[in-house]
Formats: structure tokens, sequence, C-alpha cells
């Protein structure tokens, strides 16, 4: 998105700011079903997870995707953004039996991952079809804390259960509609994704009343320049071709399912801060912006990198500073990092900040949460208020104790 635009959006809007660009979204998901046109069926479940603003939700749902939502929140917001009940998949982690009931009670399609909840699920409703979440045991990730296909995360039921799905069905009546497996985000090597979709094929063949095989999300996108993206041009050919082969094999056509979040909205967001102050040490030059960890978490977290553009000044010699935060404990967004030269006020955009950015801020140090901004043809949309003092008390009770 050009500087000018965003630099005018900073002075309407004010910083600390989200500005999400429309046409980037809409691309990315021509680009992945393109991706895919040698399957006959092919199902888009974004992750809501990712991005879940409605207004963004709504121009997904235009463009002719499902979604996949982990709590009866997500779900309850595609509800309201206009996907109808069997437009949303439901698969959530560890949570209640109730929580469950309310999706079933909302329509939408479960998937459960577990043998606690797929047998209390069967004795309650062996008219509902359900999906089961596959751990295909495999370390797949950009880091450790979003791998989660191998054998010792939590999510998934490990293919030596298989067995015991069986008994459940026989048991309970119910149906097992579709296979489900989500191994990690930021996976760069299709390679892995082929073995995984291995790993699926094997379980599928076993249950012969599916509808859907769903190979998850984790689809790696570029961070800056250099750095490389998942293949999608090339995943897409050769998992179609193993995925009709399959389907011949099986003797019905499923359907295909993707559940991209990074990859639909992580370069559709900028995050856009003011410098407040240059700090000059012996060691460091600290930049210190009005936004911390509290609005964009993932370097801190992940030690993710997010590219940091000082709009402000883009033909200003490089100089090296570390960007930090406002939050009063360690709050680096990047450490001896090469940046245009910085000046008090100057706006810097870091990019990649529309996927897991927005949707896992908070209000730590009783901080506000940033405004939203959506951007479609040059045209400016605010998606979401920026918070003031009154949202922060809004749920807060006072009592006063009488000592
Ligand atoms: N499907 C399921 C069941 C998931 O749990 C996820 C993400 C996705 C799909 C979408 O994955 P994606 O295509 O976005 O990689 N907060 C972390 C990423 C955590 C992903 C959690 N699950 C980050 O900022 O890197």
């Amino acid at each position: 998105m050009d500087n000018k635009l965003l630099l005018s959006l900073e002075k309407k809007y004010k910083s600390p700011l989200y500005v999400y660009d429309a046409n980037k979204i809409i691309s990315q998901y021509h680009k992945l079903r393109d991706a895919f046109e040698g399957v006959k069926k092919l199902r888009i479940n974004y992750a809501v997870k990712a991005l879940s603003n409605i207004s963004v939700l709504k121009l997904i749902k235009d463009l002719g995707s499902n979604i996949d939502c982990v709590s009866i929140q997500e779900v309850r917001l595609g509800l309201k953004a206009g996907f109808k009940p069997q437009e949303i998949s439901f698969t959530p982690s560890g949570i209640s039996l109730e929580e469950i009931e309310k999706a079933v009670a909302l329509g939408v399609k479960i998937n459960i991952d577990n043998l606690v909840m797929l047998n209390d699920f069967g004795l309650r409703h062996t008219d509902i079809p359900v999906s089961i979440r596959i751990n295909p045991n495999i370390m797949a990730g950009g880091n450790k804390k979003i791998s989660v296909g191998h054998n010792k995360s939590k999510f998934g039921i490990p293919t030596y259960q298989i067995d015991q799905v069986k008994e459940i069905v026989t048991k309970t009546g119910i149906h097992i509609n579709g296979v489900h497996m989500h191994t990690g985000s930021d996976i760069l090597d299709i390679s892995v994704f082929l073995k995984g979709a291995e790993v699926l094929f094997s379980v599928a063949k076993q249950f012969n009343n599916l509808d859907f095989i769903d190979f998850g999300g984790g689809f790696k996108v570029s961070y800056n320049n250099d750095d490389p993206a998942t293949d999608i041009e090339e995943f897409g050919k050769i998992i179609s071709k193993r995925f009709n082969d399959f389907c011949n094999e099986y003797g019905r056509d499923l359907e295909i399912v993707f559940e991209p979040g990074k990859f639909l909205v992580s370069e559709s967001g900028n995050f856009l801060a003011k410098v407040n102050v240059i700090k000059e040490t012996k060691d460091v030059t600290f930049a210190g912006i009005d936004a911390g960890f509290n609005h964009l978490i993932r370097p801190m977290y992940y030690g993710a990198y997010h590219h940091i553009l000082n709009i402000s000044n883009p033909k200003g010699k490089e100089k090296k500073y570390t960007i930090v935060g406002y939050i009063c404990e360690t709050d680096t967004f990047a450490e001896d990092r090469m940046v245009n030269e910085i000046s008090q006020n100057d706006i810097l955009c870091f990019k990649n900040a529309g996927a897991y950015a927005f949707t896992m801020s908070s209000n730590y140090n009783s901080r506000l949460r940033p405004a939203e901004v959506l951007v479609f043809n040059d045209k400016d949309y605010l998606i979401r208020k920026r918070e003031t003092f009154e949202d922060l008390l809004h749920n807060q009770i006072e009592v006063s104790l009488d000592q």
C-alpha cells in the first residue's frame, strides 16, 4: 500500500492504527482458488482467528469463502457477518461439551479432536454427522509454539486411536463425514503438507461415507523481500493430482478443504505507530513508539520478524535502530534493524500486520486497543473505533471494602 495513503490515514485516524488492504485479501483469495483449479470440489474455510473483524468477514464471505471457527464467539461473529450455519466449521480444542452443544444448536459443522468428546457427542447426536481432527505426528511450523501436528501436541486424534474411533462409531451409530488435520503455521516446505496428506488418506480409507478431507491451513507468506513463501501453485498442482487419484480409489469425488488464515490476510495488514522518542546510549539507538506488544505481540511472543518501514522518511539514510514499545517490561519489535533515519514523530509501518495482530492484542498496562481501517480501491472505511478509557472500565465493578 502506498506510503502517501498510509500517512494520510494516520493523519485522519491517528496512531496506533491497523490498516488493511481489501484488494490484497481479494487477490490472495483468487490466487488460492486458482492453485486448486484441478480439483472438482474445493472449499476454503478462512481461519477467523487470524483477523476477525466483522467487515473483513463480510468481505471474505462475498468472495465465496466459508469460515473455520474455534470458539462459539467466532461462530456468532460469522453468523452475524452473514455466513449460513453450514458455511461455518467449528474446530475447537479442549472445550466443554456445553460449548459444542451451543454450536450444534446454531447448526454449524462440527469437527472433534478427541475420543472422549466423540463418544459423548455420539451418545447424544447419532443424527448429526461430524468430522474428526487427526494428529498426523508431523513436526511442522515456523517455530515450536505454532507447530501443532506432532505427537506431543494437544491437537487431534493420533492415528493409533483410529480403531477406538471405529468402536465409537459402531457403538453410537455416529456418522463420520470428514477427516481433518492442521499441522502448524508458517510451513514453507510443501513436502510436509504432502506427508500429512498421505496420513489423512490412510485414515480416510477406513471410513466409507466421507464427504470431505480438510488439510487445514499453515501456508507461509513472505515477511520481507527475500523471505520465501509456500509455493502454492506447485503445491496445488501436486495435491490436486494426488487428491483426484485418491478420489478414484475411494470411489467418490470428495470435497477438498483448506483453512488458510495468514495466506489470506497477513500481507494485507499495515500497523502504523508514531515515534515518541529517540534514545541514544553508548551501545544502542532506540526508537520508542506509541504502541507495544499489547498491540502486536508476534515479535515478542514468537520472535517473529515484521518488516518495518519509516514511511515518513523513506529515502533517508539507513541507520541501525532497536525499535521498542511503551510497555513496562522488555518490549522489543526489532533489534539492531536497519531503517531509514528516524526522527521523533515519524510514522513507522509494520508489514504483515493482517494476521494474528489485532486479534492477539490486549489491554496490558491499561493501554487502549487501536482503530482498524479497511481500504478498498483507495477508499478508506473505519471498521473498528479506537478504544476509549470508558471501554477499559466498561466491565469493571468498583467496590470499596470496609476494613
Ligand atoms: N486451521 C486451524 C484449525 C488452526 O488452528 C489454524 C491456526 C489455521 C487453520 C490457520 O493457520 P494459518 O493458515 O493462519 O497458518 N498466532 C500464530 C499462528 C497460530 C495459528 C493457530 N492456528 C502466529 O501469529 O504465527
